[in-house]
């Protein structure tokens, strides 16, 4: 057999554009490559590792629970399961949890989920009114959901039912709202958007008509959810509560589970319906557990929210400094606008320069660092940042 050079890549799929590194180490705000040079992560496995890289708590906790028990099956219960439902029911004021791999797949059995329940409690409804720009996944069903325009062209035909309406609009929504829809489905923010806040008198809109109209309201807090916008949960700023609303990304706090949760007016999925042979696996639910157990501590978000407001400030003043665009976004998920600056440019510089930064669009840069990351970790992104920023307006 051919030996392969250790940074011989192409025996993995080109599914994005990597830099030329690779990572064998991270801790906290640090991830670290083969040769021991350092990177300050504000992009912390795409707002996954809430908190930082390899915390200590939750490699204890996977290690515990690969001594105890990895995987009985899904058709068993097992007590991390358990547990990790009973906690997020009470937090999220939800009923019923389905965990799930991945966001695509919680956001696929949200919208399994509205089908059953329109086919049964709806007299057969079967659409859902989703938004433009808005992010689900890449699965077929969420990628057909998903209002990106670069998705329009590809892996035709999507799935039919998505109608698609201006994010921000309630009266489009209405307008499109008929006897055939049975949930609209939206991000609270717009994450790969570019960060783009919903208001509350939007998401307040929407939980009005969708009483009015008696049809499901589902948030898909994949990115917004466990914490990352200062509360933990994003509905929770603006005083509604959905029917169904799906995690991931934090959740595991980089360990893959995601999860579905549900009223149980809605919750209508019969066995056979729905699983998976990993889900709620007792090693990924015991690394949720440990997630919220800090997430959850008395201090946790007050000082999450300390830092979002230093950061906030800081991007803020940096704006005002070299005369870019608006901040915008909650807690720990903030982007700011940069005007005619390339940011995809200013990705690879940082790069470069020991910091990864991520530009969800041409010209915005989105930060989604460690939920608890030092004060003193703020300020070093701060500086480099600036001199960057500085530096690409003289060209
Ligand atoms: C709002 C939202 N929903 C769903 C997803 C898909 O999650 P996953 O990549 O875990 O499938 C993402 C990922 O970026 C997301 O931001």
């Amino acid at each position: 057999m051919q030996q392969r050079h250790p940074q011989d890549y192409s025996a993995l799929m080109q599914i994005a554009d990597r830099p030329s590194t690779t990572f064998v180490r991270g801790r906290g705000s640090y991830l670290f490559d083969e040769q021991g040079n350092a990177w300050l992560d504000f992009v912390q496995g795409w707002a996954v590792n809430t908190l930082g890289h390899s915390h200590p708590a939750i490699s204890a906790a996977l290690c515990a629970q690969s001594q105890a028990l990895i995987n009985p099956g899904p058709g068993f219960y097992n007590a991390p399961a358990l547990q990790l439902a009973q906690r997020l029911t009470a937090l999220s004021g939800l009923d019923q949890v389905f965990f799930a791999n991945s966001g695509a797949e919680a956001n696929e059995g949200a919208i399994k989920l509205a089908r059953k329940w329109g086919a049964t409690r709806r007299n057969g409804a079967w659409k859902i009114i989703t938004f433009h720009n808005g992010f689900h996944g890449r699965t077929l069903a969420t990628m057909s959901a998903t209002g990106k325009p670069a998705f329009e062209p590809l892996f035709n035909p999507k799935v039919p039912g998505f109608v698609k309406v201006p994010y921000g609009d309630l009266a489009a929504v209405e307008a499109v709202l008929d006897a055939q829809t049975a949930a609209i489905l939206l991000e609270p923010i717009q994450g790969e958007a570019g960060v783009i806040p919903a208001s509350s008198k939007f998401l307040q809109g929407l939980r009005a008509l969708a009483d009015r109209a008696g049809v499901l309201l589902m948030l898909d807090e994949v990115q917004t959810g466990m914490g990352r916008t200062g509360s933990l949960f994003c509905f929770q700023h603006h005083g509604i509560e959905p029917d169904v609303m799906t995690l991931g990304k934090g959740l595991g706090g980089g360990v893959p589970i995601a999860a579905l949760l549900a009223k149980n007016a809605a919750c209508c999925f019969e066995p056979g319906d729905q699983g998976g042979t990993f889900n709620g696996n007792p090693l990924v639910c015991a690394a949720a557990l440990a997630v919220l157990d800090e997430l959850t501590g008395a201090t946790f978000l007050p000082q999450l929210q300390e830092r979002a407001g230093q950061l906030r400030d800081g991007l803020t003043q940096l704006s005002q400094r070299l005369s870019l665009g608006e901040v915008r976004g909650e807690g720990l998920l903030l982007a700011l606008e940069l005007g005619q600056l390339d940011a995809g440019a200013l990705v690879a510089e940082a790069f470069a320069a020991g910091l990864l930064l991520n530009a969800p669009r041409p010209h915005v840069l989105r930060f989604m660092p460690a939920l608890n990351l030092s004060a003193a970790e703020i300020d070093a992104m701060l500086q480099t940042l600036g001199r960057l920023l500085a530096q690409a307006q003289q060209r």
